[in-house]
């Protein structure tokens, strides 16, 4: 006779019992398929990668004595010269910085270092559902703070702190995900003011700040925390996904002495450190002479591909829609009229061979289906035209 199967209920921690599969990532694996014209991930362009520059690089990196130490163990701060090249980026000493595996591997590593079962966090609703997942096993409660055209909506948060404490803020100031709005520059100035009041601590996740494509860029709430003698009260989480190549799995952060400590033990609790050819290759990549010229024909692309975008939503999608144009970044969201259902209608735009996520996915209280988040970096033009128009149609149709 075989041996019972285990009873996962009683193997499985209950915490991980709860989890969820990502919901993007999960439509993704529909969406791959070559038919599908995909809005659905915030996936960057695979023609825009700098592929020359990361050859080059490898090819120096693995061919020098050096490479011994680019695939050997490594710090858990990440690299040295790494880390000094980014903190210059922001005007912080090196001793703040951490090289993370992605951004989402700082989200996480935060919410283990900061949080207990209870706490409460204060987030833009919507937000990053990666941030939700990071930090929903951790037994927290989500205060939502409404977003508006010009971000955080800063007297809203004002009401929350005078009854809760939250552990802490989440938010995006430059080209929300999935919002697309930038935070205006005096609600900047009136958070840091919150944050000195309040003793807040605020995580300024910030992958997409080089995308802008329209407009002149703001200060960093960092920057302008530090302006005020306020730089411990912010972490501030950077990536280059977006703007090198996400599969490197490289982003950073910054944080005060104490916190940074403690992630730096969480991370060798986790991971030891940093990939090291990953950084090797980043850091020969961001020193190139050419990397400002990439940073521009991104931006050049992505913007095109956003006004493509914009135009074809108008020009589709029934009247009574309601749409953002983002200044940056890599997505559009779009409220659709009369309360359609856009998160029933996935099935059947996946039939039709095109593919969304909606809001629902990204909200603290499952608000949102009538909204959709279409992703606008990783199609072609024509791309974009013809999902968009299939979209329409199906919208148009719906009851
Ligand atoms: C707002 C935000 N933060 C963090 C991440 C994580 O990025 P990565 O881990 O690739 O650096 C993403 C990716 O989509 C994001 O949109």
């Amino acid at each position: 006779m075989p041996a019972p199967s285990l009873d996962w209920s009683q193997h499985l921690a209950k915490h991980s019992q709860g989890l969820k599969r990502s919901a993007v990532r999960e439509i993704l694996k529909v969406a791959v398929r070559p038919e599908v014209i995909s809005f659905a991930g915030g996936l960057p362009a695979p023609e825009c990668f700098p592929s020359e520059l990361i050859a080059s690089a490898s090819a120096r990196l693995l061919g020098k004595d050096e490479c011994r130490s680019c695939l050997q163990y490594g710090e858990s701060e990440g690299l040295a010269e790494l880390r000094e090249h980014l903190g210059n980026s922001v005007s912080r000493p090196v001793e703040d910085v951490l090289i993370t595996s992605g951004a989402q591997q700082g989200l996480d590593l935060l919410g283990r270092v900061l949080l207990d079962s209870g706490d409460v966090i204060a987030v833009e609703n919507p937000t990053y559902l990666g941030a939700l997942g990071a930090w929903r096993p951790q037994g927290v409660r989500f205060a939502p703070v409404v977003i508006d055209g010009d971000g955080l909506v800063v007297d809203a948060l004002e009401k929350i702190l005078e009854t809760e404490r939250p552990k802490f803020l989440y938010t995006m100031p430059n080209f929300h995900n999935p919002a697309g709005a930038v935070l205006s520059l005096e609600r900047r100035e009136r958070l840091i003011s919150l944050a000195e009041k309040h003793a807040l601590l605020i995580l300024e996740d910030d992958p997409y700040g080089d995308l802008r494509y329209d407009g002149e860029p703001l200060p960093s709430l960092l920057s302008l925390a530090t302006d005020r003698g306020l730089a411990d009260r912010v972490v501030h989480l950077r990536s280059f996904s977006q703007v090198v190549a996400p599969g490197f799995r490289v982003g950073w952060l910054t944080a005060p002495p104490a916190l940074h400590d403690a992630l730096v033990k969480m991370k060798q609790a986790t991971d030891f450190h940093p990939n090291m050819l990953g950084q090797r290759i980043m850091l020969e990549v961001v020193r190139d002479d050419s990397f400002p010229a990439h940073l521009t024909h991104l931006r050049k692309i992505y913007g095109a591909r956003r006004d493509a975008m914009d135009d074809a939503v108008g020009r589709h999608f029934p009247g009574g829609t309601t749409w953002t144009t983002p200044q940056g970044g890599m997505f559009l969201m779009a409220q659709l009229p009369h309360g359609i259902d856009a998160a029933a209608s996935l099935p059947a735009a996946l039939e039709a061979n095109v593919a969304y996520v909606t809001i629902d996915n990204f909200t603290v209280d499952g608000t949102g289906q009538d909204t959709v988040r279409l992703n606008f970096s990783n199609a072609s033009l024509e791309r974009i035209e013809e999902g968009i128009a299939r979209l329409g149609e199906l919208v148009r149709s719906l009851p």
